[in-house]
């Protein structure tokens, strides 16, 4: 089972630049999990991002669904989960030196428990499933350092093990691309 690829991309400095700058500033230095409004359309005005998605076709599979950031401050560890919200591939990209940050990837034969997020909106993409950390084992581990795609439905956890404040831009890809995203990336 494939769980990750590490990508290389082109234009990576010009696409961590966009993204930081339409970072909310009071989010710096919190760990936090977010989307911003209409966030793909505002994400994918910006040429680099675009561009990119584009080389690999999958552009408007994004545009049908979201683009949020995961900023994650020193030493704090996010729980077992699996993402929800009509997508099961997604970009993540550093947007910060990301070096001794760590995805574990888990398997478990409990099945997790679904958490409903307490935003204003009741964000389905802001929706996970929570597993207890006793009920599962290791499988792999990635540091985050270098931009890669996942599977988001495999149970995994994220640790940030630096002194730096963490920020990831994460690309999800609308499940009806899902053949697209295999092919591409030979899943
Ligand atoms: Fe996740």
């Amino acid at each position: 089972m494939t769980l990750y690829k590490k990508i290389k991309i082109k234009n990576l400095k010009q696409i961590q630049q966009d993204a930081l700058s339409i970072f909310p500033k009071e989010r710096y230095d919190s760990t936090s999990f977010f989307f911003l409004p209409d966030s793909a359309k505002t994400f994918l005005k910006f040429k680099s991002i675009r561009t990119m998605l584009d080389s690999y076709g999958l552009t408007s599979y994004v545009e049908k669904c979201c683009v949020g950031y995961s900023a994650i401050s020193p030493k704090i560890r996010i729980p077992i989960h699996k993402d929800s919200g009509g997508f099961t591939y997604s970009f993540n990209i550093p947007l910060t030196e990301s070096k001794k940050s760590f995805v574990n990837f888990y398997e478990t034969a409990v099945e997790p428990k679904l958490i409903i997020a307490d935003n204003e909106k009741n964000d389905k993409a802001l929706h996970y499933y929570d597993y207890n950390i006793n009920d599962c084992t290791v499988i792999d581990k990635l540091e985050t350092s270098s931009p890669y795609v996942l599977d988001t439905q495999v149970p995994h956890d994220v640790y940030n093990g630096s002194d730096e404040f963490r920020i990831m831009l994460l690309l999800r890809i609308d499940n009806s691309g899902n053949q697209v995203f295999e092919k591409v990336f030979d899943w």
